[in-house]
Order: C-alpha cells, then structure tokens, then sequence
C-alpha cells in the first residue's frame, strides 16, 4: 500500500490509458496523483480543495491520424486540459508525435514542457518537480469551472485571468460598475459573470442595448408607463429598469443615450427610484447597474455628449476587457471553443485547424474581436473542404512559412524559461537560484552566458532589483 501524505503535492494525470506502473512510481516518490480519463473527471479534480497546479498530459498515439492527438479537437479531454486554468502541464509524446508540426506548435503553446513516451521515470519526475516549482511562483486562481455554451468565458492568459479575479472582487459589492472593451471583445460576457458570481444571481440579469432602441420610446423603455400617458399608451408597461428589480441592469452602448434620458437615468443612479411615464409616484427599486461601451465615454463627456455628473455616478468601478489580439494561445482555445459550438450544430465532420491556420490566427489583428473569430470560425465550417480549417477558409492571411521548430530548440526554449523564472523568483541570488535547479554555480553561469541572461535587471520588479543591490 503507497504511503499518503496529506501534504503531498497533487498532480493531475490525464490519459486515455494510465500507466499502472508510472502511477505506483509516482506515488511512492511523494506525489498525489489523481487520474482523469474525461473532461468530467478533470473538472472534479479541479474542484478539490487542494486542486493540482501541474499535469502529465499524454497525448496520445498516432494511428489517430490527428493532428493534436486522438481525443483532440472540440470538446476532447485534450483541449479541457488546456483549458484548466493553473494548470502547468507537462505532455508526454512519442518521438512519431513530435514529428508532425501541430503536435509540437501545441506544446509550444501550451505545455510547460514534455517528455518522451515510454516513460524514463526520472525525466518525469524531475519535468513534474520543475512544473511544481514554477506553479508555485505563480499567484493562485480560484478554479471556477467553465460555463456550458455559449455562456462559457473562455481564457487562461494572463489578461483574462486577471479580469476574472477583478469579476470576483467587483461581484461582492452593489456599486455600479463600467464595463470598457472594444467591440465584440466580451463586454456583456462580463458583465454576465459578474451578475452571476453576485448575490443577485438569482434575480434577473436585464440587457439594454441603448442605440437599438428609438430615441422618442427610450424614456417608455427603460422606466415604464401608465394607461393613457400618451396617445399610444392602451395599457400599463413595466419599463426594463423595473423589471431588474432585484437583479442587475446591463446598459450596452451607454454612450449612445440620448441627453434628456441621461438626466432621468442619472435620477434613478442617485436615490434608486424611478417613476413610469405619466405618473408622479416614485417607485424604489434595488438594481445594480453595468454600463458598458466600445466608444471613450470620458471624450463624450469632454464633447458634452455625456453628462459628466452621471458618468460619475456609472463609473464607480471599471474593468477593461482586453482585446483578442493581447490574449495570445486563448485565441486558439477560443478557435476551438466556437467549433465546438457550431461544427456540433451541423453535425460537422471537422477535427480542427491545420498548424498555419492557427499560426495566422496568431497573427491577425483582430479588429472585431471575439465576434469575429466567431463569425470565421462559423463560415469556415462551412467553407472547408476536409477535416481540418485552413487559413484560407478562415479568409486570413496566410502567414509566412516558419522554420520547423527542432527538438533541440524546443529543449532550449524550455531550458531558458525555467532558468529565467527561478532568477526572477530568487531576485538573481545565484546561490539561491543555483540550489533550486541543483545545478552547480559553474553550470549556471555558463547557461546564463548562453541564453543572454547575464543580466536580468530590466526585467525584475523593482523590488528585487533594490534586493540585488
Ligand atoms: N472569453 C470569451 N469566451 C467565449 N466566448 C466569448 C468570450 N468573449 C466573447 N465571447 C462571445 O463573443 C460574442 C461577443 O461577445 P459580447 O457580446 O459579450 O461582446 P461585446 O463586447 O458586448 O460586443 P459589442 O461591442 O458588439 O457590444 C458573444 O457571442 C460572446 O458569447
Ligand atoms: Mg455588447
């Protein structure tokens, strides 16, 4: 019977078949390993309190013919692992995998590191140890499991990792808060999460679209009206105000309201009542409200389109959703997210994207941002001929042909990250840093003279530098 130990580090161990063997091995080296086979039993290691910071991935064998392995594509175990935030994985390849473009783009992109299958249980090991380490550099974020559909926020870089703590932190208290993003960049995705991480996540969750409404019946929209308040008035209406009571208002396009309605709008931001169009009773009502807009509301408010008093009273709090173009490997997760979606609307025969169509995802700017993926992703399904998407089916550019990326610069590549992180995390200290990757002080300043990490101080926070002194 291995020991347990409590305070062992955990490990996640995902694979269509898991080594019996490597497992044993790993336990009795100190290692809670727990072993998932599907994107549910992934996501209930995830959940645990102490939930795994490093993975082994295998990716497994190649008869599948695919191009990120046999479970790969939308909605595999593949792609829920490399979706699971915090996670630093390690895959474990054959050396056929590592042959083909897309296998070894995908660890590029999105593993720590990798190690060769059959397993040498000391590589392993001391791949897992480094994983460890550097997991343990990193800030903790709270495991939150995807939303099914399209409801799902998609987005392990840091940007998105660091919009998702400040949706944590602004969910807890009731001030308005201003959602900033360009277009279809996931503003009212936003400020979904937050309305449901809030206390008002079983209140109702009401989307205004300020532009899409007719300026002479945004007033009757948005607060409601009495019987007979103007000639087409046959009944009483709630207005979309109202009918939030007790959940949260989403004002999209803000900047696009009308004035007079800024002043009746900026009426219920300050004492929280409102009064339905012909009538003077004022009615409270508990609403939080989310304003959100792709224009710069604070140049509206030096244009004295937008009155600079309610913008005070929206802006409490702000977050800005980053651009696709800045969220770097998220934009294939994203990719393979909105195949999931539609390819599985249409019963679609398509694996994935073939390697230079992921690379000119990479490349392309992305003006229109999510939305427009989604709208590339959905033609493409349509468009492609095979079973991969390719870059002219994406209607991207296609990106200019890449050096295959060796075993050896991959190792390198691996190699300077790793040496570069315990740097960083030992403020340069060569003796702290030398001990952590147990190496000899000797082997690390020959690979700091490799790797042009002689000096580092540029890029430490400021902090560390003063420590080095
Ligand atoms: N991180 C994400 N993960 C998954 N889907 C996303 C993500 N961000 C945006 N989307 C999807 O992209 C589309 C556009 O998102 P959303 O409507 O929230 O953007 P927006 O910023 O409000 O756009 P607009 O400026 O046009 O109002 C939606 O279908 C949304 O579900
Ligand atoms: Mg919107």
């Amino acid at each position: 019977m291995p020991k347990r130990n409590r305070d062992a580090p955990s490990l996640v161990y995902a694979s269509a078949a898991h080594d019996p063997s490597l497992c044993e091995r790993l336990r009795e080296a100190g290692w809670s390993v727990g072993l998932v086979g599907s994107a549910h039993e992934l996501e209930r290691a995830l959940r645990h309190a102490t939930a795994p910071s490093v993975g082994l991935l295998e990716l497994g064998d190649e008869q599948s013919g695919a191009q990120f392995g046999p479970q790969s594509g939308p909605g595999s175990i593949v792609e829920h692992c490399l979706n699971a935030p915090q996670v630093h994985w390690i895959a474990a390849v054959t050396t056929n995998q590592l042959r083909r473009a897309a296998t070894r783009e995908l660890i590029g992109c999105y593993c720590l590191d990798y190690v060769f299958l059959p397993y040498a249980f000391d590589v392993v090991e001391s791949a897992l140890r480094r994983a460890l380490r550097l997991a343990s550099l990193v800030r903790g974020v709270p495991y939150a499991p995807p939303l099914s559909g399209d409801q799902a926020m998609i987005g392990r870089s840091e940007p998105m990792l660091a919009m998702q703590r400040e949706i944590q932190k602004v969910a807890y208290t009731q001030a308005p808060l201003f959602i900033a993003g360009e277009s279809g960049s996931g503003k009212e995705l936003t400020a979904r999460a937050v309305h449901d991480a809030s206390s008002r996540a079983n209140g109702p969750f009401i989307a205004i679209n300020c532009c899409a409404i007719p300026p002479t019946l945004v007033q009757s929209e948005l607060f409601g009206h009495e019987r007979g308040a103007f000639t087409d008035a046959e009944r009483r209406k709630i207005g979309h105000i109202e009918a939030a009571n007790g959940g949260t208002l989403f004002l999209d396009e803000i900047g696009d309201l009308p004035l007079e309605c800024q002043a009746t709008l900026l009426r219920f931001a300050q004492d929280g009542t409102i009064q339905r169009l012909g009538s003077d009773v004022s009615i409270p009502l508990d609403v939080r409200i989310i304003s959100a807009t792709h224009v710069d509301l604070e140049a509206a408010v030096s244009g004295q389109s937008f009155r600079f008093d309610l913008y005070h009273r929206l802006c409490v709090l702000r977050i800005d959703v980053p651009p696709l173009r800045t969220r770097g490997a998220d934009i294939h997760l994203l990719a393979f997210h909105l195949l999931g979606l539609y390819a599985g609307e249409r019963k679609s025969r398509i694996h994935g994207f073939t390697p230079s169509a992921l690379r000119a995802m990479l490349l392309h700017d992305w003006p229109g941002n999510v939305r427009e993926l989604a709208n590339r992703v959905r033609r493409a399904i349509v468009m492609a001929d095979g079973a991969y998407i390719r870059t002219v089916d994406l209607g991207l550019v296609e990106p200019p042909a890449r050096r295959a990326l060796t075993l050896a610069d991959a190792r390198d590549e691996a190699e300077r990250n790793c040496l570069l992180s315990a740097l960083l995390a030992h403020g340069n200290r060569s003796n702290d840093v030398a001990e952590e990757l147990d190496i000899s002080r000797i082997t690390l300043y020959r690979l700091r003279m490799r790797h042009g990490l002689q000096d580092i101080a540029g890029l430490m926070p400021p902090d560390l530098s003063e420590r080095r002194k």
